[in-house]
């Protein structure tokens, strides 16, 4: 296992270019099974996410090749329909063959996803979307069997909105017999990205971008040749990186028309933010207290919650943070306090006074962007910051201490 040594203290210069979105590459490698032949993702993430999702799918039968940004799936052999437990245990978003596989093949066995460091992480939204469809589903030994000779189209209204129900929906429906209609689907800019590339695949869908999505099945698809939309979350980790640190930085490839929320409150905490064909992103270190609550898009992301408590551990003055998306995603908070934060959480806000400083220490990696926060807090701490367990970041970020270090941070992986 690897960890960060990050020395703070340093402001960010530079420019920085925002890759694929995760959430966005995984669904497209997912939906190419929807399709036998050849299909090409451009301007894919190196990440280890995307890795898991190509291993997944070559144990189902696909040739995968990953070259020079460019994701090449050729599903025309695949002929398993399961999705292992020692596969789906160590990534959720695993569970976006389901719809796929039960779509081409009437029949997927998907092992449970289980829970995250933060708490279940349940998939009952995406089961009840595909039973509407049709399917037979029954629960054993922790895996799903979902099995239907076809799928039918259904009306389905989500009790909550789920951006991963929807994935699996869209993509169970878009061959189903007739017509579909999802209410209160997901509106992220990765599911509007899933819907605008089943289109391209050859899927009939109307509402694309909207909560209401009409869907009128196909008898086939043709292999998916997209490009992947820019990771907001990167982007918006970078932007609170440019805060923290303070400086002047540019994001390229970004895409701001996904960051209004994030945009807005960075405003609000006295952050300069320039938005043109890039994101300039001006600071002098002195961070205004700005309370957040997140929301479904387009609120401001869960993703970023952790990014933000670390940026308002050091505001002159108090801060709220509340997530209505995941009541308990706050395992960075403890670690934020070893570095000299003062952060309290009750129940699912976090109740954060502002320091004069932040002090080096160990601290660890829980997850994703729990690590992101670390490192974020890292960069403004004195002295030496090691951020332990950080194969959590490599599954969202590419080479996330490349980037800034090309900003001019202090920052370097050694092995544990
Ligand atoms: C996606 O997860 C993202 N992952 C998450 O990003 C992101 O935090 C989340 O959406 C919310 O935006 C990917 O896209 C791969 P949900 P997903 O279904 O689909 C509850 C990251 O850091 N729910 O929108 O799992 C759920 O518990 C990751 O990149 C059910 O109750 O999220 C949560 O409270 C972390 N039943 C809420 O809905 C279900 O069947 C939203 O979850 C599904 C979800």
């Amino acid at each position: 296992m690897d960890k960060f040594i990050i020395n703070g203290g340093k402001p960010l210069e530079g420019t920085v270019y925002i890759g694929g979105a995760k959430n966005a590459v995984l669904p497209a490698i997912a939906a190419s099974l929807l399709a036998s032949g050849i299909s090409t993702i451009s301007n894919a993430p190196q990440l280890r996410d995307v890795s898991t999702m190509c291993h997944l799918l070559r144990s189902l039968g696909a040739q995968i090749v990953f070259k020079d940004g460019v994701l090449t799936i050729d599903t025309a052999n695949v002929n398993s329909f399961e999705a292992p437990y020692d596969i789906v245990k160590t990534m959720r978003a695993s569970v976006y063959v389901l719809g796929p596989l039960i779509a081409r093949f009437g029949k997927v066995l998907v092992s449970l996803p289980g829970g995250c460091a933060w708490g279940p992480r349940p998939i009952d939204l995406h089961l009840f979307g595909i039973k509407k469809l049709g399917a037979a589903i029954s629960l054993d030994k922790g895996y799903i069997n979902a099995a239907a000779d076809t799928l039918h189209g259904a009306e389905i209204a989500f009790a909550k909105s789920s951006v991963g129900a929807t994935g699996n929906v869209l993509m169970a429906a878009v061959t189903a017999k007739g017509k579909t209609v999802i209410r209160n689907a997901a509106v992220e800019p990765e599911i509007t990205s899933l819907t605008e590339n089943l289109v391209k695949m050859g899927a009939h869908i109307e509402g694309i971008g909207t909560s209401s999505l009409k869907i009128s099945g196909v008898t086939s698809l043709e292999p998916l040749h997209t490009t992947v939309i820019p990771d907001r979350i990167e982007a918006g980790t970078f932007m609170a990186a440019g805060a923290i640190a303070g400086g002047k930085i540019i994001l390229k490839n970004a895409e701001p028309s996904h960051l209004s929320a994030v945009i807005e409150k960075m405003r609000a905490a006295g952050i300069s933010v320039k938005v043109g064909e890039e994101i300039i992103v001006e600071s002098d270190g002195n961070i205004l207290p700005a309370d957040v609550l997140t929301d479904i898009y387009p609120g401001f992301p869960t993703d970023l919650q952790a990014q933000w408590i670390a940026l308002m551990s050091v505001a002159k003055g108090n801060t709220v943070v509340e997530d209505t998306i995941f009541f308990d995603r706050f395992t960075h908070v403890a670690e934020l306090n070893r570095l000299g934060a003062d952060i309290n959480v009750e129940a699912n806000k976090a109740y954060i006074k502002g320091v004069d400083e932040l002090k080096g220490a160990h601290v660890m990696s829980t997850d994703l962007r729990a690590s992101a926060s670390l490192i974020l807090a890292g960069l403004r701490a004195k002295n030496q910051t090691e951020v332990h367990r950080i194969y959590h970041i490599d599954r969202g970020y590419e080479s996330i201490e490349k980037k800034l270090q090309a900003l001019g941070a202090s920052i370097r992986r050694a092995p544990e």
